[in-house]
């Protein structure tokens, strides 16, 4: 049995005081539901006050990056323990935006993954194919070496507690989402590569998707067998609609 895991990439959005607004809005909204893991990741500026702000709540905060080095000269770069000590236990690793935009690559990926495995906290590595990667039938090629590579040094153990997001890249902010087979297949591709890499028991592995999640195709997406929550953009900025999304995750068949 998989938990439904939800999670908010706010990107490049909402300033501290905007964030609070938001954290103090939501709370009342997702209260009730107490079966799904509910994640919320602001920008850095906001992630102290996000956390005090939902400290009662089951809402948990995540940073949407994380440098893999303990501390050093690394202008700009945000450690682990200083999101620690900021309330942060889960932090996004490997966005698509961050490997396009900011160059990261697998060995990138990895080294910041197996620094926040290691840490304790709760790692959600991105991994998804470009249109021109699916139109040459590359897919699961490139699912394989961004899973095999990005979690490689990893116990067991460790796999089966983090969550692998699948984003195609031609369904991220372009309004068109996966098709609920779409997502099944790459899915179901996934966890048969955390498999054979790391043993039966990486079958607990949370694989959520991402891409053009909206509250009108969430429970269609996530009703599918292999798929076990959203990593949403957009429609996670307002409140209620990312409260929608988290409802609807719930009508999961998992
Ligand atoms: P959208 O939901 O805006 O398509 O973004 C998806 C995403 O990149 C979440 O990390």
């Amino acid at each position: 049995m998989r938990r439904p895991f939800v999670a908010a990439n706010w990107k490049m959005h909402k300033t501290v005081a905007e964030s609070v607004t938001y954290a103090h809005a939501v709370v009342p909204l997702v209260e009730a539901i107490t079966d799904v893991d509910i994640v919320v990741a602001p920008p850095f500026l906001a992630l102290p006050a996000m956390a005090d702000a939902l400290a009662d709540s089951r809402i948990k905060v995540a940073s949407q990056n994380v440098h893999a080095a303990s501390h050093g000269a690394f202008t700009g770069e945000v450690s682990l323990e200083m999101l620690q000590g900021s309330g942060v236990t889960v932090v996004i690793i490997g966005h698509s935006e961050r490997r396009q935009l900011f160059g990261e690559t697998d060995a990138g990926v990895n080294a910041k993954t197996r620094a926040t495995v290691g840490a304790g906290l709760t790692s959600i590595v991105c991994v998804g194919e470009t249109l021109e990667e699916r139109e040459a039938n590359r897919t699961f090629d490139i699912l394989d070496r961004q899973v095999r590579d990005g979690l490689a040094g990893l116990s067991p153990e460790q796999v089966a507690t983090q969550v692998v997001a699948y984003e195609p890249v031609w369904a991220i902010g372009t309004g068109r989402n996966a098709t609920p087979d779409q997502a099944n297949e790459a899915h179901r591709h996934i966890r048969q590569q955390l498999v054979s890499q790391f043993g039966d028991s990486a079958a607990a592995c949370r694989v959520i998707y991402g891409g053009s999640v909206k509250p009108g195709n969430v429970a269609e997406l996530v009703g599918q067998s292999e798929v076990d929550g959203a990593l949403v953009g957009g429609a996670s900025l307002d409140p209620t609609s990312f409260s929608e999304i988290v409802a609807g995750s719930r009508s999961t068949a998992i």
